[in-house]
């Protein structure tokens, strides 16, 4: 019998896990239907009401996108460590009447940049933009890569602060404000903000862009983003968009709900659209 799964956000007319988790279902020969749902917004409860009646349909999991990752996370029975840690889940299994829940964001951008990209962490210099969720979602898999420092600043200082204060006994984090970057010098440098999506830039110094191997944007499909662009402009050899976490972490979760885990080079391949 076809197993059932869907992917819920709003809007999500743009979603590509459709697609994503089509390609793994026909190359690792499993029976499943994926679809996408828009989630209401109205209330919480419109929400619950949503998710539990795609389970309650035979669903047997959800990939869960913006804005609904911290109320999906509310909803769950299990709370696996990677959720818990960023209070928000990506990926949820139903079994009988429970809903585990997992995020598979970091891993999936950790998995992309050293795998895909060939550019390991260890003993680097790493600069990570932002504070919210998707960084809250990086913070560990990144420490686990054992860089020399990890660096985060945010335009709301404080919570970068507290992120730190949360993280710094799993590895050497640190928070600078973007004014105190202008010295600063980084082998990689991540966006995890949500600027582009609005075609914005944070107030980054280019001076951190001087020995960088690798600009990493989390947005993906938005071609050169302006993030992209002051790094090309400053010389980085190595520019990418989030295509492959967004290929890593779907991948992470058909492996949770299907015990196999697909190639996810094609697949890749046929989302990548060249930046420039
Ligand atoms: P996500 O779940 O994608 O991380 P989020 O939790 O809303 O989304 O967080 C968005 C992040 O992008 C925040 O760190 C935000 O900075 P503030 O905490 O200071 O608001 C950051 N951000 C959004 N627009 C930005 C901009 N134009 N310049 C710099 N940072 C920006």
């Amino acid at each position: 019998m076809t197993d059932r799964y869907a992917v819920i956000g709003n809007p999500i007319g743009h979603t590509r896990s459709p697609f994503i988790h089509g390609l793994f279902a026909q190359s690792t020969d499993q029976d499943i239907e994926y679809t996408a749902i828009e989630g209401p917004t109205g209330s919480p409860q419109a929400f619950a009401d949503a998710l539990l009646a795609f389970r309650d349909s035979g669903g047997k999991g959800m990939n869960v996108t913006a804005p609904f990752k911290m109320q999906a996370f509310d909803l769950a029975t299990d709370r696996l460590d990677r959720a818990r840690i960023a209070g928000a889940t990506n990926a949820l299994k139903f079994e009988g009447d429970r809903i585990a829940a997992d995020n598979f964001d970091g891993v999936g951008l950790l998995r992309d940049i050293q795998r895909n990209l060939g550019v390991a962490l260890e003993g680097k210099r790493v600069l990570l933009l932002g504070a919210g969720g998707a960084v809250r979602g990086a913070l560990l898999p990144f420490l686990a890569a054992r860089p020399a420092e990890l660096v985060l600043a945010n335009r709301d200082a404080a919570k970068a602060r507290a992120l730190v204060n949360a993280f710094a006994i799993d590895g050497p984090v640190v928070d600078r404000e973007y004014g105190e970057l202008a010295n600063e010098w980084f082998d990689v440098v991540v966006n995890a903000t949500s600027a582009s999506l609005r075609g914005e830039l944070p107030p980054l110094p280019v001076g951190v862009f001087s020995q960088a191997e690798l600009a990493y944007e989390l947005a993906y499909g938005k071609g050169l983003t302006p993030f992209l662009r002051l790094a090309r402009n400053a010389g980085v050899g190595h520019l990418a968009d989030g295509v492959g976490m967004l290929v890593e972490q779907a991948a992470e979760a058909f492996a949770w709900w299907r015990g196999v885990r697909p190639d996810t080079r094609p697949v890749i391949a046929r989302l990548t659209v060249p930046l420039a």
